[in-house]
């Protein structure tokens, strides 16, 4: 039985269709998503612009922030706040893969996968039903190749690429100890030599590839030729360059210039975190609010400069040593006596507002995600890719759900072999 929703997943012209929107979108509304509040004091740029619907959000308190975090077109905030809600959700808008019945796996084949990865694995295997049943999978930085696992069970060889030489030899233990024939390979997938590892006759997947670890696959599987593949993207903002690149011709052509910034923007939703994490990230969040005002009194200038990421042990300090900590760290000159419990608390008031405020920005979230994803997916039409652009798993099992199945021309009608060149 196949599951399926009413949203529609995304294929064919649907592709570029969605993109122009979603690109008209977010270039249109730049000065109210590029901003980040965090480092905005005393007032975001787009505040003077908006002075009804900043006052509005400033005077929300943090649990409000946090509950409006996932579902901000329910908002009733002042325009053009629900406006652009709608505007976003629509354009966000994208169906569920259809899935196929899980594979039954043996409990000693699931003891070694930790709970939410095994849901994600089972969700991404049970959504491929690509045309021509795969004959050798190719885990794209694999880790210990849980999923390549799991495809393999129902048949078909693996190879697992991964860089890190304790996680190829644990997964070829796990492969050998569950009676999987896989091969580990200890491989950079950045490096020259990554290409010799791809044959037009593997099939890759990558689940939360990270930036630009995915894309090489994309650029690698299409010159080689490979009939299919499916991807699941993450952390598009780790690239080494310093502006985004995009890949098909259609985004190449557009006018949005995007920066690692930017691009962390698609990444920066919670749902996942436990309540513990939430309460230690805001903690250290309101405590870096307070060091930003103190550090533009102590230079003298009203800008903000980034700090480190601190070991957690930080937490673990008095206020008052944290701040004196960190403006050592930062070379500036020592803080002078405080009223260190009126700024602690000023710094648990900008939280809220920031949050509050980065409610606006969050709008534009998923239409940033989806455009990454499309750029991607266009970029596999012009190879001569069929693709399809849907849901995998539930947003709480991942907030990364997003999946591109890609088939060469797999909807052509057979030609004969005398005028066709045949790639495969
Ligand atoms: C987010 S994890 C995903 C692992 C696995 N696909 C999963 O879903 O469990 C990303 C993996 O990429 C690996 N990785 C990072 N950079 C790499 C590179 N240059 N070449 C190969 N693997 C890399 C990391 O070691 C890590 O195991």
């Amino acid at each position: 039985m196949l599951t399926t929703s009413h949203t529609r997943i995304l294929q064919s012209a649907d592709l570029l269709q969605r993109f122009q929107s979603l690109d008209s979108f977010l270039c249109e509304h730049q000065t109210l998503w590029r901003p980040r509040p965090f480092v905005h004091y005393p007032h975001t740029p787009w505040e003077t612009t908006h002075p009804q619907l900043a006052a509005w959000l400033r005077a929300q308190s943090l649990a409000h922030a946090e509950a409006a975090h996932t579902q901000p077109h329910l908002l009733a905030a002042p325009e053009p706040f629900p406006q652009l809600a709608a505007q976003a959700y629509r354009l966000s808008e994208v169906g569920e893969l259809q899935r196929s019945p899980a594979t039954v796996l043996p409990a000693r084949a699931r003891a070694d996968v930790p709970g939410r990865k095994q849901q994600q694995i089972d969700a991404f295997a049970r959504s491929l039903d690509f045309t021509h049943t795969p004959q050798h999978w190719l885990d794209w930085c694999a880790g210990k190749g849980h999923l390549g696992r799991l495809l393999a069970h129902s048949g078909g060889a693996l190879t697992c690429l991964e860089y890190n030489p304790q996680l190829v030899a644990a997964g070829q233990q796990l492969s050998h100890k569950l009676g999987i024939k896989a091969v580990h390979v200890a491989q950079d997938v950045m490096a020259a030599d990554a290409a010799t590892q791809l044959q037009a006759n593997h099939t890759p997947v990558a689940l939360h590839a990270c930036g630009e670890l995915h894309t090489r696959l994309l650029q690698l599987a299409s010159q080689v030729g490979c009939r299919q593949l499916a991807i699941a993207p993450c952390c598009y903002n780790r690239i080494s360059t310093l502006t985004y690149q995009p890949l098909s011709t259609t985004a190449q052509a557009s006018t949005l210039q995007l920066s690692i910034d930017d691009l962390g923007l698609p990444l920066s939703e919670t749902v996942t975190a436990g309540a513990r994490v939430r309460r230690q990230r805001d903690q250290s969040m309101a405590r870096r609010l307070a060091f930003d005002l103190l550090q533009r009194q102590l230079r003298g200038i009203n800008e903000y400069l980034p700090t480190p990421s601190l070991p957690s042990a930080w937490l673990g300090k008095s206020f008052t040593d944290y701040c004196k900590d960190l403006a050592a760290l930062k070379q500036l000159p020592a803080p002078m006596a405080h009223d260190w419990q009126q700024l602690e608390q000023t710094g648990w008031q900008r939280l809220a507002e920031v949050r509050n405020l980065e409610l606006l920005r969050g709008l534009f979230r998923r239409p940033l995600e989806l455009w990454l994803l499309l750029d991607r997916a266009l970029f596999l039409q012009e190879q001569g890719y069929t693709v399809r652009l849907g849901t995998f798993c539930t947003p709480q099992q991942s907030p990364r759900n997003l999946l591109l199945l890609a088939e060469y021309q797999s909807q052509l009608p057979t030609v004969s072999v005398d005028n066709s060149v045949d790639r495969f």
